[in-house]
């Protein structure tokens, strides 16, 4: 990238948004100032210690360290930048409402600059959130700052290919030559440009979400149809999946979706649409399925096990996904606290993520101990490593040989025959032909 095209970005939040952010727009050339309010993460960052688990983030802050700056301090940050991104996190309220507080910090600490600057929104905010922000800065006598949204569609785990490969780029403003000024600054990447107002812009991210998130919650109550009539989800899925309206993504049937964005995003927009006046019925059921199905299993150890009082189970993944030490609204802890709640001993492996804090659930380091004289295995997140174990060895150790795929990730027969009672998720036929 030449000198003229590079241009100075300021991160606000060195959360994973904000640090995949920063160091992709780093790796594209531009100049980046990443600004934490907490001093302890961003003296990590100096020292090269990344404070999350993403994979390939460390070599990328790594491999564009001339281009990157850490700071708590608001001045530093914001002088000399061209973009102002904001990066906070926007957690629910009790009200189920996103909590926009750190937001709004970002915007009233913005010092009285001279020169043009774009606000550019990544968080991900209820829509209205950036017409608020124009007023908010107009009242602060910034109406010479730009403003616009540039939502983000990563996910952890895969969170940098997404950013420099993405399906599409989306940007919202309500001026064009912020979006253009906007749209500059992805130059190196290949995608679509969807340019929209701010409104369809902030709306674009929450139905993203809400359409990924519905297709788990169908496939899951289609799941449970099977299981109730003798078919087999994983064929369903692959079936309907080859129809090119239909297409093969977010069709894995399981224990349900968790995550940082999914549960709290979903809440957002239900409360959105209520605030205004309007039921978002698909999306209430879409939740109410996911509860239900974390609590699915619980059913299927009864039916296999009786009470559980003093039954071990083993839970195999507590990460919210594969490949992220994310824990947020993760299913294995509902499903835990369930399992204690009927008297059971829980016991929990994942190869990064931890339980700490979780009173009464005892995590071990492998899965031999993990299932050793226990009478039931869970497997909650599909971790690539559960595809390797020596399934046969582990099941001799065991106390009664049940196995809950709630992934279903593991070959029903090959399970049989290492000795389980095995069950997944939508599989009455077994999976076989
Ligand atoms: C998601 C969106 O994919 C991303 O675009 C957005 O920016 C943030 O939220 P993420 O939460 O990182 O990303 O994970 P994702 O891979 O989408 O999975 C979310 C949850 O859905 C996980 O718990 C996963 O196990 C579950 N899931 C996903 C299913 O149960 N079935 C599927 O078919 C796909």
């Amino acid at each position: 990238m030449s000198e003229a095209n590079a241009h100075r970005v300021a991160v606000f939040g060195a959360g994973y948004v904000g640090l995949v952010t920063g160091a992709c727009f780093a790796e594209l050339g531009h100049d980046v100032t990443i600004r934490d309010v907490l001093p302890g993460k961003i003296d990590a960052l100096r020292r090269g210690e990344v404070p999350i688990y993403e994979p390939g983030l460390d070599e990328l802050l790594e491999r564009n360290r001339e281009r990157l700056t850490f700071t708590t301090d608001v001045v530093e940050a914001i002088e000399d930048a061209e973009f102002v991104y904001v990066a906070v996190g926007t957690p629910p309220t009790v009200s189920g409402d996103a909590d926009l507080s750190a937001v709004w910090m970002v915007i009233d600490e913005l010092p009285q600059v001279e020169h043009r600057i774009v606000v550019v929104m990544k968080s991900t905010v209820p829509v209205g959130t950036g017409e608020k922000v124009r007023h908010r800065l107009d009242a602060r006598g910034l109406g010479h700052v730009g403003y616009a949204s540039n939502p983000e569609f990563t996910a952890e785990g895969t969170a940098i290919k997404d950013f420099m490969e993405p399906d599409r780029i989306v940007i919202g403003a309500f001026d064009a030559a912020d979006a253009d000024a906007v749209e500059e600054l992805h130059a190196g990447i290949d995608a679509p440009v969807v340019r929209a107002d701010v409104a369809s812009a902030e709306m674009a991210k929450l139905a993203a979400n809400a359409a990924l998130m519905t297709r788990i919650s169908f496939i899951n109550e289609i799941a449970n149809v099977c299981e109730a009539t003798g078919a087999d989800v994983v064929k369903v899925a692959e079936a309907i999946g080859y129809d090119r309206r239909i297409g093969k993504s977010f069709l894995r049937a399981g224990v349900g979706f968790g995550g940082s964005c999914f549960p709290k995003d979903s809440l957002a927009l239900k409360q959105l649409a209520a605030n205004s006046g309007y039921h978002f019925q698909v999306l209430s059921a879409v939740i109410e399925v996911n509860e239900l199905q974390k609590r699915r299993v619980v059913g299927k150890l009864q039916e296999l096990l009786g009470p559980l009082r003093g039954k071990r189970i083993a839970l195999l993944g507590l990460a919210f996904k594969p490949n992220t030490d994310d824990t947020r609204e993760a299913p294995a802890f509902v499903l835990a606290g369930r399992l204690l709640a009927e008297g059971a001993d829980v016991v929990v492996w994942d190869p990064i993520a931890h339980a700490d804090g979780f009173h009464g659930v005892e995590q071990v380091a492998t899965v031999a101990d993990a299932a050793r004289e226990a009478d039931a295995v869970v497997l909650v997140t599909e971790w690539p490593e559960l595809a390797d174990v020596e399934w046969e060895v582990v099941a001799a150790t065991m106390r009664s040989r049940v196995f809950v795929d709630g992934r279903n990730m593991l070959e029903p027969e090959a399970m049989r025959a290492a000795g389980f009672r095995y069950s997944a998720i939508g599989r009455a036929s077994n999976g076989t032909v």
